[in-house]
Order: structure tokens, then C-alpha cells, then sequence
């Protein structure tokens, strides 16, 4: 099967709710947080389809931070039937390509401590832990993580 990155668009809201929620059950991003996110401005949306069929998604953004452009991610999915096959590998190397693009030194983003699955993909994509969120999820930790894009 052939995975493609095409850019998110609004049409796709309601398609990303259905995934976000199996991918995050009660911790979910609802709808209008998506739609949130997805209309800021300086916001990055990129949609992975298998046989044109959206299968996962990353939302990120670009923002000034003291005078240097850095990227921020909010959320990756991808559905459980689609996983370990490299999307969202390919949905980071896209969005840091994006982000190089804009000149983006570094790009940070905040997971759950005991997402294995997500801490090791962000391991083997270059991620490297830069703070400890206590309680960012509730009663469970949070890790900061960032990666230099330059
Ligand atoms: C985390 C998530 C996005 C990974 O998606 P994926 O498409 O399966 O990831 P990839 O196939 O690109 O995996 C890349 C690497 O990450 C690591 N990885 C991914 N899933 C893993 C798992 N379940 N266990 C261990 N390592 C895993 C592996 O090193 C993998 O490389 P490999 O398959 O060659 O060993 C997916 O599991 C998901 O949507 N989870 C729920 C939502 C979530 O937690 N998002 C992150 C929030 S911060």
C-alpha cells in the first residue's frame, strides 16, 4: 500500500474527529479544538491517505519565540489498523520540512510519559527530552521534547 501527505483542508474536520477519538479515546481533542487548531494562522495540517482513505494526520504550528521561528506539534494520529508502517514517521518528516521552510530552529512538542509507542517514535525521529511536565495529563506526567531543525 502507498501512503501520500497531502495538506489538510476544513472538509476533512469532521474525518479527523472520527480518527482523533479512536486514536485518543477520552482525552481527545474535541471538534471545536480541532477546528481551533486548524484555523489558526500559523497552523500546519497534513493528512496521510491509504487508497484515499485519510488513515492519519499531524496538526503543528510556526511561531516567533524571542525572535527565533519555532515549530510546535498538537497532535499526530494514526489509526490503529494503519500503525507501525512508517505514516507518521513520514507525517514528522513532512511537517519539520514544512517547518525548515520557514526557517524553524527547533520543533517541540508535549506527550504522556507512558505513550510508548509515541516516545519511541519520537526517539528514532531525533527528539530529545528538555523538561518534565508534572501533571500535564491529569494525574499523569507529561515529557517536553524538542528536536533542532538547523
Ligand atoms: C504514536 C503513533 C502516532 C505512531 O504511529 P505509527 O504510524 O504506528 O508510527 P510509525 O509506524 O511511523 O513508527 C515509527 C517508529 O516509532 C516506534 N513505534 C511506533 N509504534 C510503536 C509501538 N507500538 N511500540 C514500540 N515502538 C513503536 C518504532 O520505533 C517505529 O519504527 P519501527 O516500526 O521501524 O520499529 C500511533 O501509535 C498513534 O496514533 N497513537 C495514538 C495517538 C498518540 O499517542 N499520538 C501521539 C501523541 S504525543
Amino acid at each position: 500500500m502507498t501512503v501520500t501527505i497531502e495538506n489538510v483542508s476544513m472538509r476533512h474536520l469532521a474525518r479527523l474527529c472520527e480518527i482523533e477519538l479512536e486514536c485518543f479515546k477520552t482525552e481527545a481533542f474535541t471538534k471545536q479544538q480541532i477546528a481551533y487548531l486548524l484555523t489558526d494562522y500559523n497552523s500546519i495540517g497534513l493528512i496521510a491517505k491509504e487508497n484515499d482513505k485519510i488513515v492519519g494526520f499531524v496538526i503543528g504550528k510556526a511561531h516567533i519565540e524571542r525572535r527565533s521561528m519555532m515549530g510546535h506539534i498538537s497532535t499526530i494520529d494514526v489509526l490503529p489498523a494503519y500503525r507501525r508502517k512508517g505514516t507518521a514517521q513520514m507525517l514528522l518528516q513532512e511537517i519539520e520540512k514544512i517547518f525548515r521552510e520557514k526557517s524553524v530552529e527547533a520543533c517541540r512538542l508535549e506527550v504522556r510519559e507512558d505513550n510508548i509507542p509515541a516516545l519511541r517514535l519520537y526517539q528514532k525521529s531525533g527528539y530529545k527530552k528538555i523538561g518534565k511536565l508534572r501533571n500535564y495529563y491529569g494525574n499523569a506526567h507529561g515529557l517536553y521534547l524538542e528536536k533542532a531543525l538547523i
